[in-house]
């Protein structure tokens, strides 16, 4: 971001996920897989999952309370709301527009953003010009999923591998030079749409007897080709926002990665050298929650003490689309 433009900050952060824990072990009771497989081939020791009539505007209305809280805001501080979800609680109206109503907020423009796991820095990226610009002073940045909606739960290749929760950030200017988002890039491969999508339900196929019977309604995976791009892609986005401030991985204090798969994360540290404990790692408790995941980390990280004022943090994330999208911050 030029020099000669006002600095944007994440003034607020929150957080919310389902009270209802499913361990491996319980989901081993369902489909043919073990504790030992998921944990060893993904991180992941347990899930969230939203209980039936928990939707996913209420768990991204209670990430934005929080994230208001932690501003010191009322929800009538905020000019606009945008939400990133791959698992909108209806075909239409927006799931951001649902949220505007469970915040009881008038009149705000709000829409959703559609890049499923990097959904949140893609939002990240159109909040911040939209703040930037002077057109609104504080938006609302939520990612929501209620990804448990859209999983095959007789497919073990994919169903143990995803969560629900939700996590929101107030993004706003201010006069200090220097502080906050510092860049981001964006990408998308739209010739590989076939690794990573849901077949049915929109208007190629939408919902009939027919695709009903052939399962055609769930998320489908293929987790091979998509890991190897993951790996790839993050780690390309991260080295080019490096590389274009001028700085090395030594200069960054906490990585925040996307939560898919922890040999992914593995590799991009490893991409990086720099050691694990630079990263933030929560999917052993929540499995991989798309647009959630990143605002469900960072917040962690920051509750945790693991940067603070003035320090430089990166975050990647990877998916369907295929999309990836990588932002640098120097906190406030
Ligand atoms: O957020 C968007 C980005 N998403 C991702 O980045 C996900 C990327 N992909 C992955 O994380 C991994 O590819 C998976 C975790 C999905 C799969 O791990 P993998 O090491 O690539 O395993 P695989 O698909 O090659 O399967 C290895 C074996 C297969 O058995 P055979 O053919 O070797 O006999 C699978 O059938 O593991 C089997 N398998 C399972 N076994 C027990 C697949 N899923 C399971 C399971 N439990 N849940």
């Amino acid at each position: 971001m030029e020099d000669s433009q006002r600095s944007v900050i994440l003034s607020g952060l929150g957080t919310f996920v389902p009270h209802k824990v499913v361990t491996n072990d319980e989901l081993a009771l369902h489909v043919e897989t073990s504790d030992e497989w998921v944990r060893t081939r993904t991180g992941i020791a347990e899930r969230r999952l939203a209980e039936p009539g928990q939707e996913v505007s209420q768990m991204g209305a209670e990430a934005a309370r929080a994230a208001l809280a932690d501003a010191g805001l009322q929800a009538t501080d905020i000019d606009a709301i945008v939400c990133a979800t791959m698992t909108p609680e209806l075909p239409f109206p927006a799931t951001a527009c649902l949220i505007q109503a469970e915040l009881g907020l008038p009149r705000v423009p709000a829409f959703d953003i559609s890049a499923a796991c990097s959904g949140f820095l893609y939002g990240l990226d159109v909040v911040t010009r939209l703040v930037q610009s002077g057109a609104y002073k504080r938006v609302l940045l939520v990612g929501t999923e209620k990804m448990s909606s859209i999983l095959d739960w007789e497919d073990r290749s994919t169903c143990v591998l995803f969560g629900d929760g939700a996590g929101a950030c107030i993004v706003e200017a201010v006069d200090e030079p220097g502080v906050g988002i510092v860049d981001m890039i964006l990408g998308a491969d739209g010739s590989r749409t076939d690794l990573l999508h849901t077949p049915a339900g929109g208007s190629r196929l939408p919902a009939s007897a027919e695709t009903l019977a052939a399962r055609q309604h769930y998320l489908r995976m293929s987790g091979k080709e998509v890991f190897k791009l993951a790996v790839k892609e993050m780690g390309a986005v991260a080295n080019d926002l490096l590389e274009r401030n001028g700085l090395t991985a030594a200069d960054i204090t906490c990585v925040i990665p996307h939560q898919a798969n922890i040999r992914i994360i593995d590799a991009l540290a490893a991409r990086l050298e720099l050691p694990l404990d630079r990263f933030l790692v929560n999917i052993d408790r929540y499995g991989n929650t798309s647009a959630a995941s990143i605002p469900l980390a960072l917040e962690e990280a920051r509750r945790l003490g693991r940067f603070g004022s003035g320090d430089r943090i990166l975050l990647a994330a990877f998916g369907a689309g295929l999309t990836w999208a990588g932002a640098l911050l120097k906190w406030q």
